[in-house]
């Protein structure tokens, strides 16, 4: 079975964490889209992991990772990574693979970002600062550099020469020298060559030789560039969607798909935020989730559990199953709110406004729970945990309308319930390796 493992709310919901885990499940892990502004963490025996274009597959020596061609790929963070891996001791040798149509991230990308940034003055987005979104724009109006044009040194000289100059016009102080852009991707180009890949053919073959696939979003549903809270979203798409394109793959190659969603709500960067807690209650969740950015390090902005946002994601991705996560951080709360609609002037609405002014005005209508003080950190049966945690996971997925098929009670790879009977309904194929 091949089965797509991405965000459903507005990124850092623990994506990393199950890919990791259920990755012994499948022969290779594939990423569709997004770059180095993704940091997914993986914690094995206390030690952890942040990957970030990597995919969060890499840890399993048995195991083919790929780079799609949905990506924007910045040559020296992917190597940065590569060689924090090997001095970890993972080898990611003939094992590792870039597609040729993915298209490369430069030096000036980051300062178009940074500068875009500054004249958006308190309309920010509040970016990774990655150049992220300047790559794409390039790749969209059909001037980007692409991993595949390093094969081609003279095709490459004119291509750099003019995005350089024409980047220096439009930034009005700045003066990069393009031999010094194309000099460093010659040279980092050597090293990147033989990684190099038809990913769609290799995962054509793949499906073709019996083998199973992963594929990891990065990012998360309401942050995708057509169905997130535009324009505080990133540049590609996260969703379902993107995993055709970004891949090369058909639809029919997706056989199931598991939205991973946090028992509560975050955000980095600028944008609405239905459920944010401003209070001390805030304050709290961002303490015991410990949620400052694995990129940036910046505070995430902490809320709870929207299934207004969530459903949005049951229905734009079409989720089979959820990886519920976190759990753990609402130990000890007295009460617990679930958004189950907004309110929005006299009116109470259960979808999605499609507008983000809309969005900002929706205020969240919550129902309570009890909570629980009995820790469920670690708790590996879905039995073993308090009652009113399993009453409150029974509830979100009532609201949600979605079983939960893993629920994740800790950082660690082993503090995860996996639920077989949900698993083998909802996902079924997924227990067969
Ligand atoms: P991703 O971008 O979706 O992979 O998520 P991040 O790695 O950016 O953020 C998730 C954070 O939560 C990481 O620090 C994980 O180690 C941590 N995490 C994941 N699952 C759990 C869990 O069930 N409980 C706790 N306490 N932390 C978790
Ligand atoms: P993972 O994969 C959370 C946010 C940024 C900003 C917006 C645009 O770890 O879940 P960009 O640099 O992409 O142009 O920034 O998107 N953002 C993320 N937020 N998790 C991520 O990735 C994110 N990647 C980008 O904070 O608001
Ligand atoms: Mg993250």
């Amino acid at each position: 079975m091949n089965l797509a493992v991405l965000g459903a709310q507005w990124g850092d919901e623990g994506k990393g964490k199950i890919v990791d885990l259920l990755t012994p499940r499948f022969d290779l892990v594939a990423r569709y889209q997004g770059g180095h502004n993704a940091g997914h963490t993986v914690y094995v025996n206390g030690v952890k992991f942040v990957l970030r274009l990597i995919p969060s597959g890499i840890l399993h020596s048995r195991v083919v990772c790929l780079i799609g061609n949905g990506l924007v790929v910045d040559p020296q963070a992917f190597f940065t990574e590569v060689d924090e891996l090997g001095r970890n001791g993972i080898n990611v040798e003939n094992r590792l693979f870039v597609s040729d149509k993915a298209h490369l991230i430069l030096p000036y990308h980051r300062d178009l970002d940074l500068l875009s940034e500054a004249r958006r003055g308190e309309r920010k987005i509040g970016t990774t600062s990655r150049g992220i979104g300047p790559a794409y724009e390039d790749k969209i109006a059909r001037r980007g550099i692409r991993v595949g044009d390093l094969a081609d040194p003279k095709a490459l000289e004119q291509n750099v020469k003019d995005n350089v100059l024409a980047r220096n016009r439009l930034v009005h102080d700045s003066t990069m020298d393009w031999h010094v852009v194309l000099g460093q991707l010659l040279e980092i180009g050597k090293r990147l060559q033989p990684l190099v890949r038809d990913v769609s053919l290799m995962l054509h073959d793949a499906a073709r030789a019996g083998k199973s696939i992963l594929f990891e979003g990065a990012q998360g549903t309401l942050l995708d560039i057509d169905h997130g809270t535009y324009p505080y979203v990133t540049s590609s798409n996260a969703t379902i969607g993107g995993v055709c394109t970004g891949l090369g793959v058909g639809p029919r190659a997706i056989h199931g798909v598991l939205g991973v969603v946090k028992a509560y709500t975050t955000r980095v960067g600028e944008g609405p935020l239905p459920t944010e807690l401003s209070d001390d209650m805030g304050k709290r969740l961002r303490d015991s989730g410990n949620e400052y950015g694995a990129v940036t390090g910046r505070p995430r902005r902490c809320g709870w559990y929207d299934a207004v946002a969530v459903r949005y994601g049951v229905r734009i991705n079409g989720l089979d199953a959820l990886a519920l996560t976190k759990l753990d951080v609402l130990d000890g709360l007295e009460q617990i709110e679930i958004c189950t609609a907004y309110r929005i002037g006299a009116r109470t609405i259960t979808d999605m406004p499609s507008d983000v002014a809309q969005l900002a005005a929706c205020q969240p209508v919550y129902e309570s729970m009890p909570g629980w003080d009995r820790p469920t950190k670690g708790v590996r049966r879905f039995d073993d945990l308090p009652e009113n945690a399993r009453r409150y996971v029974a509830r979100l997925e009532k609201v949600t309308g979605v079983p939960a098929a893993l629920v994740s009670t800790g950082s660690d790879r082993d503090e995860t319930i996996l639920r077989d009977d949900i698993i083998g309904t909802r996902l079924s194929g997924l227990h067969l390796k």
